[in-house]
């Protein structure tokens, strides 16, 4: 039985196998309406969601399946004190794959340990978020028809954007990825991975000013400064507005850049960049359903060996 906890966990190969499955499903839609009939997904979201939890369960829906969960913390027994490792215990009982959010780096890699069914790391703390990397490979290679071959800018909170930090995980095992790192000096990448990737020969530059790299990008990889990972508020409100993504630079992008963002945006995009065609962040989200579906159904088939 297979877990998700990190991008690498699959190999390149299985990746692509993953993503055709997407693909497909994207395609032929009622070849897999009843994939899943009588079987249940837990979420078990223990921090705010809109598109993880929501995208999770309309997926489940899709393959005919069936959900149960909670959205918050305090509307499940943590509130009175329950472990992580109990809660999974028991929510094996009740379904046959979980989706688990928590604020702590490594809980869901806790609850895998104890469960008796897949669990999928629907994001920890500032640490991994793999399934929204499933999502920006697969609108990346389905936008550009390859993951590789490119100048890729990741803009924003580098910090503790785990978005960021599983993306670069995964996107330095394709061919020739070049990554410019534009961030304000208190949220750059965290030093293991400037490490990593030191170590790996990938070819990487850290700048601070979006505007002198525009012209270079493929892709730009936008994020939000996250308040709730701030200790002080002086610091957020000091570098809330660091980016915002306007028209006006976007006149400097080659014509054929994608402007991707995790989502939930605050200002770091204006909206009026979200009529122009190189701006796919809400096309993000309806791959996020298609990649979703094909990871359910990949690690339900690997629970039946
Ligand atoms: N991209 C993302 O994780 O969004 P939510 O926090 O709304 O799930």
């Amino acid at each position: 039985m297979r877990h998700l906890m990190n991008p690498l966990d699959f190999s390149v190969e299985e990746l692509e196998k993953l993503f055709d499955l997407a693909n497909d499903i994207e395609n032929n839609p009622a070849k897999y309406a009843h994939a899943c009939d009588g079987k249940i997904l837990a979420t078990c979201f223990y921090e705010p969601s809109t598109r993880t939890r929501l995208s999770f369960e309309s997926a489940m829906l899709r393959l005919g399946g069936q959900v149960l969960g909670f959205s918050e913390a305090t509307s499940s027994s943590a509130a009175k004190g329950e472990s992580v490792s109990d809660t999974i215990r028991v929510v094996s009982c009740y379904a046959d794959i979980c989706a688990m959010r928590h604020p702590k780096e490594g809980a869901p890699m806790v609850a895998a340990s104890k469960s008796k069914i897949p669990v999928i790391n629907a994001g920890d703390g500032g640490h991994q978020h793999p399934t929204q990397t499933l999502t920006d490979l697969l609108t990346i290679r389905t936008k550009k028809g390859q993951l590789g071959n490119c100048t890729i800018g990741l803009c924003g909170d580098l910090k503790f954007g785990r978005t960021v930090h599983s993306l670069i995980n995964a996107l330095v095992r394709y061919e020739n990825v070049r990554f410019i790192l534009i961030s304000p000096e208190e949220l750059r990448i965290p030093s293991y991975l400037r490490d990593k990737l030191t170590d790996m020969g990938v070819e990487f530059q850290e700048v601070i000013k979006l505007e002198d790299v525009m012209p270079e990008l493929d892709l730009l990889y936008m994020t939000r400064v996250q308040k709730e990972r701030f200790f002080n508020e002086e610091d957020y409100v000091r570098l809330k507005d660091f980016y915002v993504l306007n028209k006006q630079k976007m006149e400097n992008a080659k014509e054929d850049m994608l402007v991707l963002h995790p989502l939930p945006r605050v200002n770091e995009i204006s909206v009026e960049v979200d009529n122009d065609p190189r701006a796919v962040y809400f096309d993000q989200a309806q791959y996020g359903v298609y990649v979703r579906m094909a990871l359910i159904l990949t690690l339900l088939e690997s629970a039946k060996n």
